[in-house]
């Protein structure tokens, strides 16, 4: 009797399981799969040989060559999942992006995680202060129709005083009609509409964000800038109780050394108006270039809200009255920390920026 076609079947299945498991790449799988499983294989031989088998023997063999194929070919797909993750680590590892130091022109810079900038800094700070003087913080829209940025401001149109700001007007709608603003002014009125609305009077709140104006940028002015504003509508509210805001705003957020003062000035959305002025904080009030000698340096603007801008929002001003202010959050970090020149806040230096880290 001869020996079987398959006696040595296990051995040989064996042998080509540890082979897969050899082959360390996809291109090199894929090609050793036709000699392994294809027609020319090992195993197609062994299965024309059955034919040979006495008919008795036939299906079992077949049977038993079945399953070796199974397990050759489970072999392959697991081979080759396993190279195909290795493929994608490996090129993943390869698209990594280097983020490690920067060199421009021979100097490196450390790479760095990112802070906020000193405008952030400072505005955070400004909020934290009026918080804890009992207003809330809100923010108005950067793009404004000029009814919010003027008219609701007691500024019709052609009103002399709107040349106060140089404004940039957005292309929209009929001409002049849409503004970058000017001020953060007009959030005092979507503030006031808003608790009208809302039957929510009183009203204390601070409102930051971002003004523009066709301003040339020089060392003290942008033409893109912050400003925080300030509104309070309640009753029996008079220009004393403003005062009383500025200077302990003046003294919580630039120290004891350093007072406010107001001096009369015209804004058509308040009346009386005044402009608020602090210690100068280079020189502490003894004179020196940035301030002209003066000893005090102009912050913003502030009054007794005019009664116009109440009826145009609909509040009854013989029950309601209030005080506001604005003033340039840019110009509190430029006293603060001493910055000779405002256009170093948007130059991106980065000895400038690492200083506010
Ligand atoms: N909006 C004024 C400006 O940008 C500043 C200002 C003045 C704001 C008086 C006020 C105010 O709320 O009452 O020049």
């Amino acid at each position: 009797m001869s020996t079987s076609p398959l006696h040595d079947l296990d051995q040989k299945v064996s042998e080509l399981l540890a082979a897969i498991s050899e082959i360390d790449s996809l291109d090199a799988l894929r090609e050793a799969e036709p000699g392994t499983i294809g027609k020319r294989s090992i195993l197609s031989t062994l299965q024309k040989s059955l034919g040979a088998l006495a008919p008795e023997d036939r299906s079992d063999a077949g049977a038993r060559l079945q399953s070796a194929r199974r397990d050759v070919e489970n072999a392959f797909e697991a081979r080759r999942e396993e190279l195909a993750s290795v493929a994608r680590l490996h090129s993943l590892e390869q698209d990594r992006l280097e983020l490690g130091d920067v060199v421009v022109d021979n100097v490196r810079f450390p790479a760095t995680t990112g802070h906020p900038g000193i405008i952030a800094v400072t505005q955070s700070q400004l909020e934290d202060v009026f918080v804890a003087m009992g207003f809330t913080v809100s923010e108005g829209p950067e793009v404004e129709s000029d009814w919010y940025n003027f008219e609701a401001l007691n500024m019709p149109p052609a009103h002399p005083a709107r040349g106060m700001w140089d404004t940039f007007y957005v292309d929209l709608g009929d001409p002049e009609t849409v503004v970058l603003r000017t001020h953060t002014s007009p959030t005092q009125i979507h503030l006031m509409e808003e608790a009208v609305r809302s039957e929510s009077l009183p009203l204390h709140a601070v409102m930051p964000g971002r003004c523009f104006r066709r301003d040339a940028p020089d060392s003290r002015h942008l033409a893109t800038f912050h400003q925080i504003e300030g509104l309070v509508v309640d009753r029996g509210i008079g220009f004393s109780d403003l005062a009383g805001v500025i200077e302990t705003f003046t003294r919580s957020y630039f120290g004891p050394d350093i007072t406010s003062r107001l001096r009369p000035a015209f804004f058509p959305f308040t009346e009386p108006s005044a402009e608020f002025e602090i210690t100068c904080t280079i020189c502490k009030g003894s004179g020196c270039r940035t301030c002209s000698q003066t000893g005090w340096i102009e912050l913003g603007g502030c009054g007794v809200v005019d009664p116009a801008v109440l009826h145009a929002v609909g509040i009854d001003a013989d029950e309601w009255g209030g005080f506001a202010f604005g003033f340039g959050i840019d110009r509190c970090a430029q006293m603060r920390h001493q910055i000779a020149d405002m256009r170093a806040l948007i130059e991106n230096d980065v000895r400038f920026l690492e200083q506010f880290s």
